[in-house]
């Protein structure tokens, strides 16, 4: 049953001729409004292939930035302009001039978690759904991962021919579950099978019966002929994971793991950027060209 809210949410969308993106880490009533949902590899493709000239992207700054860099004609509206990801910033344009000086043949591959400015030092972005895939296929031996240490520390595991270089970046929901909390669950339910993102730390990594990225999650126990999951990720993931399979039981650490940020997007500010056109993401003209390019490289290498 839609609320009044949601029903408002509607009449202004077909106004204003506007299309709503959601993540699946945002909260559950906010998904439930949104046009499309999905990981970030998805709602980067899905804003790129959209004909609407308005997309209001319900999540955080760097997805708004990377619809803003793959369709700079579009408005792109933040429902919440300060939700953003910290680990987005973790890595210095140091850093990386290091490594460049350092390895002669270096490709910067950067998660699509950063920054546009991070995205214009670097030459191709990737996401946790096809980083294995894109450092696989890349003619470089040496590779300098940014800014996530874990799921740079997951991809160097699945392709073992290269040469990786990691920064200190990290989400902290991720990286801060507690392996103990993972593993009293499974003692309480020894037949769930363990479904982690690899943005978790390699503790948690080490017990999996399956990494990969939101979407890959969702996919996988849709799939699978086990009927219970334990989730090693931000648990907004739930809304979908029960949707699409109503029978199946799915567990999360006792700490559930929230993004704050994430859960920053809310109804009524949805209704007020649809209302008033406001919080339109902008990137500097500066480096907007070369970080279009690592995006658009992650489009050209990623299946
Ligand atoms: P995916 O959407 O690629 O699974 O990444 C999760 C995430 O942390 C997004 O901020
Ligand atoms: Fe950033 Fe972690 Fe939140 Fe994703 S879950 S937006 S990586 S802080």
């Amino acid at each position: 049953m839609s609320t009044r809210k949601q029903k408002e949410i509607e009449q202004l969308k077909e106004e204003k001729a506007a299309v709503i993106l959601a993540h699946y880490y945002v909260s559950p009533e906010v998904q439930a409004i949104a046009d499309y949902i999905g990981d970030s590899y998805y709602l980067s493709k899905i804003a790129k292939e959209l004909t609407n000239e308005t997309i209001i992207f319900c999540g955080v700054t760097f997805m708004g930035e990377s619809a803003k860099l793959l369709s700079p004609a579009k408005t792109v509206l933040m429902p919440s302009l300060t939700a953003d990801c910290p680990m987005a910033h973790m890595v210095t344009y140091e850093e990386v001039a290091k490594a460049r000086k350092e390895y002669e043949d270096l490709a910067v591959l950067c998660y699509i978690n950063t920054t546009a400015e991070i995205k214009s030092w670097s030459d191709v972005c990737v996401t946790s759904s096809n980083a294995v895939e894109i450092a696989r296929n890349l003619p470089n031996k040496n590779i300098l991962f940014i800014p996530d240490k874990n799921l740079g520390a997951y991809v160097a595991s699945q392709v073992p021919e290269k040469h990786f270089i990691f920064n200190a970046g990290h989400c902290p929901i991720h990286e801060e579950m507690l392996v103990n909390e993972i593993t009293s669950k499974q003692k309480e339910y020894p037949a769930a099978l363990l479904l982690v993102h690899p943005e978790c730390n390699a503790q948690i990594r080490a017990k999996a019966d399956y990494i990969g990225s939101t979407t890959g999650i969702i996919t996988y126990a849709s799939q699978s002929e086990a009927h219970a999951f334990i989730i090693a990720t931000e648990s907004g993931i739930d809304y979908v994971l029960k949707k699409e399979n109503p029978a199946k039981d799915f567990y999360y650490p006792q700490t559930h793991p929230i993004c704050a940020e994430m859960k920053k997007v809310t109804l009524d500010q949805i209704i007020h950027v649809l209302k008033t056109g406001e919080n339109a993401i902008e990137v500097e003209a500066s480096y907007f060209e070369a970080a279009a390019k690592t995006l658009m490289r992650m489009h050209e290498y990623a299946s």
